[in-house]
């Protein structure tokens, strides 16, 4: 999740804490010899101690001048680049790199692992700028993917939508100075899949909802709900509390619009346990909506869709109960939070993947190393912006390359589940780092989606359905909807808790 990227890895957050192992060793025990004069001892004693302060601003120097250079940051970059060509043949056989690869030790080493002592460590000298420059190359090359981060293209909400879901909701002016973009850039894709408007005169082909997985409090599926007037269907393992749970707080008709599913979506088969559901509510058209589910969540999500419009039994379409996917928008986050079990749950679920097949000659093996390095690297893009990171631009460059080679699978899969399938940067950058988009549904559907949020004509109906639909809930709740957290003291969000 966001929150948890303001940690800066251990490995990142200072350049020089082994600085000294370059510096040359002073040893004194020559000048001790046993039968000396207590003056001479005196004049040792001095000396010792200036040979000491000597050796502490050498130290210093060479601490400062490592810091400077990004000694250590430098290094770990390329240790990870030089363990790559054993995740990728095609590198390997370029730059013979059989000969460089760094143990698993010393990578552990440079990632900030707990290495055991100094073994295999590598010397505290920063490597050759050019040398990683031109390894950076090759591996980029190596991985490229057809639309990298650099070139997304940012599509955010309807100009004017942050004011209008703005006076819709009254929570912490912080919380909505982080949130409210993201939720209109992703209200309106979702309205762009849906083609507008639930229309009652499409009832006959059943209800529409918008399925949240990792929903949280539910915030966005219930703007989606209001906006759509559709029902709002929010999966998540952990059930906020009380005092969170948006459907407490709505009234009447949007209350009755909210259906929890408690339940971790590793475990969760649609089928089963979505269509009953659904069915009850009169409900057969669904988008699936996913706001930064952490890390492999994203890929589990993933699986349950694949799963649902793969049971349809006729290619039309409909699952066997009748429900069609139209579509869906997952924004992803927190590569990082793959770890080695989720890496094997991320390698079952995009085995046979073009992309990966092709990176690692399908050799399971490469694989997980090539995940090992990507999943524990892409955090370096995010965590670039924090306060005092020692993250340096290669290492960003690095990073947006691994987190494209773990997106790229989730987009071919899209591609192969739905018509179509795109990714965007649904919000700038510098509004969250975290806002990387994939968007898939039918042709049309995610042509409007990826629209430019502004000047399109389906951005102005979008914007004019969010107005309307805040005009009726202010109506109903006379003023904004009260999501603030109630009794939750939030020093991130410099709010009292009242
Ligand atoms: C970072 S929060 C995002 C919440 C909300 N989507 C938002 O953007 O505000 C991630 C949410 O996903 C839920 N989650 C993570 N992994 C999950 C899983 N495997 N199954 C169900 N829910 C999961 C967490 O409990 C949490 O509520």
């Amino acid at each position: 999740m966001e929150d948890g990227l303001q940690g800066v890895p251990a490995a990142l957050d200072n350049g020089c804490a082994d600085a000294e192992d370059a510096l040359p060793d002073f040893f004194a025990t020559d000048f001790f010899a046993e039968d000396d004069e207590a003056e001479e001892e005196e004049e040792v004693k001095s000396s010792t101690k200036s040979r000491k302060a000597q050796k502490r601003s050498e130290r210093a120097c060479a601490r400062a001048a490592h810091e400077k250079a990004n000694t250590r940051e430098l290094r770990a970059l390329f240790e990870v680049l030089k363990a790559l060509p054993a995740a990728l043949p095609g590198l390997a056989s370029e730059q013979e790199a059989a000969r460089t690869l760094a143990t698993d030790s010393t990578l552990a080493d440079s990632l900030g692992g707990k290495g055991k002592g100094k073994v295999g460590k590598p010397r505290n000298i920063a490597p050759d700028l050019e040398e990683v420059e031109s390894a950076l190359a090759a591996a980029e090359a190596a991985l490229q993917t057809p639309c990298p981060y650099r070139s997304l293209p940012e599509v955010c909400g309807p100009c004017g939508g942050v004011e209008v879901l703005a006076s819709m909701v009254d929570r912490p002016p912080k919380y909505q100075e982080k949130y409210l973009a993201q939720e209109l850039s992703l209200l309106a894709k979702v309205w762009a899949l849906a083609g507008g408007k639930d229309d009652p005169s499409r009832h006959d082909e059943g209800r529409l909802a918008v399925i949240d997985i990792g929903a949280g409090n539910g915030c966005l599926a219930l703007l989606a709900a209001v906006l759509l007037d559709a029902h709002a269907v929010m999966i998540d393992h952990t059930l906020p509390p009380e005092p969170l749970r948006v459907e407490d707080k709505v009234p009447e008709p949007w209350k009755s619009l909210v259906l929890r599913v408690t339940g971790d979506v590793a475990d969760l088969d649609a089928m089963g346990a979505l269509e009953p559901l659904l069915a009850r509510h009169g409900i057969r058209r669904v988008i699936v909506i996913a706001k930064h589910l952490c890390g492999v969540g994203t890929d589990l999500a993933l699986r349950l869709v694949s799963r649902w419009c793969k049971s349809s039994r006729d290619g039309s379409g409909s699952s066997e109960a009748g429900v069609t996917v139209l579509g869906a928008v997952f924004a992803t986050c927190c590569g990082h939070k793959i770890g080695e079990a989720d890496r094997q749950i991320y390698s079952e679920l995009h085995a046979g993947d073009s992309y990966l097949m092709a990176s690692t000659g399908n050799d399971a093996e490469r694989l997980q190393q090539l995940l090992k390095l990507c999943t524990r690297c892409v955090a370096w893009r995010t965590t670039a912006g924090a306060a005092a990171n020692r993250i340096t631009p290669l290492q960003v460059r690095a990073a947006e390359l691994f987190e494209d080679a773990l997106q790229q699978p989730r987009l071919n899969m899209l591609k192969s589940i739905f018509p179509s399938a795109v990714e965007v940067a649904f919000v700038p950058q510098r509004s969250s780092p975290q806002n990387r988009c994939l968007i898939a549904g039918s042709e049309a559907g995610v042509r409007r989606a990826a629209a430019s949020g502004e000047g399109e004509a389906a951005a102005a109906e979008c914007l004019a359905a969010l107005s309307a639909a805040r005009d009726k809930l202010i109506a109903a709740c006379g003023g904004p909807l009260d999501l603030k957290p109630h009794g939750f003291v939030s020093s991130k969000y410099d709010y009292d808790g009242m």
